[in-house]
């Protein structure tokens, strides 16, 4: 939440801030600022996109060779002009941008009012901005001093970059909470908040830690502690190509991501599932797999999509590895002081990484004595560095805000991994392990046939555009694809989308079944097939609309349904990854046809990482 991105070098700075802004844009797109150093400094903010900054400066002068600028999801104070960052301090000594929330702003706010400190917004950030100006005219220190003095005082998270008017050689960045990454070209350095706005200007890139602070000068990086102790800076290669961060003829992110499924899902199985040798092996985690094999309990903590993935994980684990399994919301897991014993494996499921809550979860999991794995699609995330080991799901930047691509991947990433556990504590036939291995293999393939029917889709999508709510009902493996399916129809279209177990359906839900809602069941082939079937019977009796999503071939629920979304055969097992995809289309379709922004949905942002 939040995209920061800075510049310090020969080059302009104004160009390389507003690309990198479009980069980071879908982590918050409520207003957007630069602040540029050149022959003065200056500094433009506006509500709305980086398009609309961009335009509100045209006639200024945006020239300078350092600078930053922000991209905000509003967390204190509404999005306006105002409350956009940059935020400047009351005498104009130090101009702060910053992703994160400061917890404890209001009693320092206070104490910054007494002391005759003024306030134009209602942000945490102007706080910060203040906070050092304060430390820095008491006297006696530096720009850099200023700053950690500052921090030291704060409580919560943030990820700033800070000019300071008297020392405008520099930029002055710190962490702790929420992610930034150093670039490193020639004579010049780049910060942000992830890598895409910095891949197209260098490979060579040092993730900041928890309470470190980077002195970024033209041709010298510092590194340091807040506590003023030196760092050797560990310089990393990143392996991003520019064509994973564009929309290569799609017309949105999304789309692309969900088109992208039969590679991703590939690679997150290449080099892992051998169809040949009928083998499953995670290098990640060999390090830990006497640890797994011998847990007593899986606990899988996630937010979002990424907890939907993590349901599935629940029936994969269970059937296969024959472990008991909790799925957790990191959110209340680490809020609730969960019993935790020692010979627990916690798996944390996040597509960016930083979420903050599963961050926190992680930790809360790790002072308890348990071990935790991650599985992770942003390589050098907080979360793959504070695990002990992990998986990386390598679904390739997910830029669009409403997941897709990522969820197939998590859930394929988990199929595995149950499977290898499985095979380990010998809970499951030979025939059975090799036959999933086989039918794992092909599913890409699979994911294929089923785009290929994206007109059918749209074509259904054209003719619920308008309904103001839906159902999405689905058992065992089916259940959490309908709790996924909802919540992408309501993130992208804002129509309001609930998804139950089936069984569940007369338990309540059933009140709200008349013509004009549309049931979407997911009914592939499984072992409940018979029961769910007749739950579509109960919703046609009552004159409800279904749309189900069906093993192809199928020509019972042909005959009851009102459309019928086809999905190739496969384990049950396996189908939770093809279901999905009718649902991400049937989403995206209905979204372009009511007109919403659908790669940056309003008040959503990518990487939750304020709590
Ligand atoms: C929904 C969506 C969110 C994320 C959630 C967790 O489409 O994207 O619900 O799944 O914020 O994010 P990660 O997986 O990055 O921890």
């Amino acid at each position: 939440m939040c995209g920061i991105v800075g510049y310090i070098g020969d080059k302009q700075a104004f160009p390389i801030l507003i690309k990198g802004l479009k980069r980071l844009e879908y982590r918050g797109y409520d207003s957007a600022g630069i602040a540029i150093i050149g022959e003065e400094t200056n500094t433009f903010k506006i509500k709305g996109k980086v398009s609309d900054l961009e335009n509100f400066v045209v006639n200024e002068d945006t020239s300078g060779n350092i600078g930053m600028g922000h991209t905000r999801w509003a967390t204190h104070g509404e999005p306006n002009n105002d409350n956009a960052h940059p935020h400047t301090s009351t005498h104009g000594k130090f101009i702060v941008i910053h992703n994160g929330i400061i917890e404890n702003y209001s009693t320092l706010k206070e104490s910054l009012l007494e002391k005759g400190y003024s306030f134009k917004s209602e942000t945490d950030t102007e706080v910060l901005a203040n906070l050092i100006e304060y430390f820095y005219l008491k006297g006696g220190v530096t720009a850099e001093e200023a700053v950690r003095f500052a921090l030291q005082k704060v409580s919560g998270a943030y990820a700033l970059v800070v000019l300071s008017h008297d020392e405008d050689d520099k930029l002055i960045a710190a962490r702790k909470g929420s992610p930034l990454v150093i670039g490193i070209g020639d004579h010049e350095y780049y910060v942000a908040s992830d890598a895409t706005p910095i891949v197209e200007h260098t490979k060579s890139v040092i993730y900041l830690n928890d309470f470190d602070i980077a002195i970024l000068k033209k041709n010298e990086l510092s590194l340091k502690t807040i506590k003023n102790i030196k760092i050797t800076p560990k310089i990393q290669k990143i392996d991003l190509e520019i064509s994973s961060i564009e929309k290569g003829g799609f017309d949105h992110f999304m789309l692309k991501e969900i088109f992208e499924q039969p590679e991703t899902v590939l690679n997150t199985i290449r080099g892992r599932v051998s169809a040949e040798t009928k083998t499953i092996q995670h290098g990640g985690i060999l390090s830990v797999l006497p640890q797994i094999v011998n847990a007593k309990r899986l606990i899988i903590i996630a937010c979002g999509t990424s907890w939907h993935a993590g349901l599935v994980g629940e029936y994969l684990f269970e059937e296969f590895a024959r472990v008991p399994v909790e799925v957790e919301y990191a959110s209340e897991f680490r809020y609730r002081n969960p019993v935790l014993y020692k010979d627990d494996v916690v798996i944390a499921i996040s597509q960016s990484g930083e979420t903050a809550d599963t961050l926190a979860g992680i930790r809360l999991a790790q002072d308890a004595g348990a071990l935790v794995i991650g599985i992770c699609n942003v390589v050098g995330s907080s979360i793959a560095r504070e695990t002990t080991a992990g998986i990386y799901t390598y679904a390739g930047p997910e830029i669009g805000v409403a997941s897709t691509k990522a969820f197939t991947s998590q859930v394929t990433a988990l199929t595995s991994l149950s499977l290898m556990i499985a095979k380990e504590k010998n809970t499951i036939e030979q025939s059975l392990y090799e036959n999933l291995i086989s039918e794992l293999v092909e599913i890409p393939s699979k994911i294929e046939l089923i785009l290929q029917q994206n007109e059918k889709f749209r074509a259904i999508a054209a003719m619920y555009k308008d309904a103001e709510n839906f159902l999405y009902l689905g058992r065992g493996f089916f259940f959490p694809v309908a709790l996924e399916g909802a919540l992408k129809l309501k993130e992208i279209s804002y129509i309001h989308a609930e998804g139950y177990p089936a069984a569940e359906m007369k338990h309540g839900p059933i009140a709200l079944i008349d013509k004009k809602m549309p049931v979407v069941v997911i009914a592939a082939k499984d072992k409940s097939y018979d029961k769910i079937v007749s739950n579509i019977q109960e919703v046609k009796a009552r004159k409800g609309i279904v749309i189900a999503v069906v093993t192809q071939g199928d020509t019972v629920i042909r005959k009851m349904a009102d459309h019928v979304l086809e999905i190739p055969k496969s384990h049950e097992a396996l189908a939770a990854i093809l279901a999905v995809i009718p649902l991400q289309l049937l989403s995206y379709h209905i979204a372009v046809m009511r007109d919403c922004n659908i790669d940056q949905p309003r008040n959503l942002a990518k990487s939750v990482t304020v709590e």
